[in-house]
């Protein structure tokens, strides 16, 4: 596995792969690598014939109040289980590099309405860092398939929007979310948790099950179902930010055609953010 800092240095790696008609694939992250992510790669090197990872925590994304620099780094740990899975380049660019105008001069991508709800309402600017940082990986790396987690539900969505909207020519590919045995999903954040934050936080997951088990049996009370949701979560221990009940295909509010559903929520563990969804039919 090459390591590759510089973006020259990659767009040269990458015309050689052009040349070779190789067909590449791009799992971008912001390391602290956990199984969701090497299960990314593992699906990235069925479709194509070399991977690219990267590593690159975007500071376009944190908001003022949030964990920019506490966010975990794990680099030797990361670049081991890269190089175990045969990934072909692991690109770390420089903040410097990135953002070489300064954040505040940088020109974004904004996709609107998809960011501004739901997680976009609770993080102004969040999805605007991410279509941004995203955007401008695809133009470095130009994959022919770049892979995301399902965990960040909206996230996907926004990316595939952006996707659409600017023309790009790639194929985006959303793998179902790793769970703990427990339910609670995989997540860099996870290791925030202390003893006793990650012995309640399956809730979240778990209250999620059971409100579209009730949806699912024939419940249409959703705004109720939602508050006792929430009240539940409260007496447990969290914090609720969100629970929202959306059209999986467009993340509107559900109407009485739509059969493809899922439920976003969002809730404090601590001082710790979970996020989690579950898509279903009904
Ligand atoms: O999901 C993430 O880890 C990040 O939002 C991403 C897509 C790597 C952009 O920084």
């Amino acid at each position: 596995m090459r390591v590759i800092q510089d973006i020259d240095a990659l767009r040269e790696t990458r015309r050689a792969w052009r040349a070779s008609e190789e067909e590449i694939a791009f799992v971008p992250t912001m390391g602290n690598l956990h199984k969701g992510h090497l299960r990314l790669v593992e699906e990235a090197k069925k479709v194509s014939s070399k991977v690219v990872v990267s590593i690159f925590v975007n500071p376009l994304q944190f908001g003022p109040d949030e964990d920019l620099d506490a966010y975990p780094k794990t680099l030797e740990n990361d670049t081991a289980a890269l190089a175990a899975l045969d990934v072909d380049v692991l690109f770390m660019p420089k903040i410097d590099d990135i953002y070489s105008r300064g954040i505040e001069q940088q020109t974004f991508v904004e996709v609107p309405g998809l960011s501004y709800m739901i997680c976009g309402a609770s993080r102004p600017g969040h999805f605007r860092g991410v279509a941004t940082i995203v955007c401008k990986l695809f133009n470095m790396v130009q994959p022919n398939h770049a892979f995301f987690g399902e965990k960040d539900f909206q996230q996907l969505q926004v990316i595939k929007a952006m996707v659409t909207d600017l023309s790009m020519n790639l194929i985006i590919h959303g793998i179902p979310t790793q769970r703990h045995e427990d339910g609670l999903a995989m997540s860099s954040r996870n290791g925030y948790l202390d003893h006793e934050q990650r012995a309640i936080s399956p809730l979240l997951y778990l209250e999620l099950c059971a409100l579209r088990d009730r949806i699912k049996a024939g419940a249409r009370n959703f705004s109720e179902l939602i508050v006792a949701a929430k009240q539940r979560l409260s007496d447990a221990g969290f914090n609720p930010d969100y629970i929202e009940l959306r059209s999986a295909q467009t993340l509107m509010q559900v109407g009485h055609e739509d059969k493809d559903l899922v439920i976003l929520a969002a809730a404090f563990c601590g001082k710790t953010r979970l996020i989690d969804n579950l898509r279903f039919a009904i």
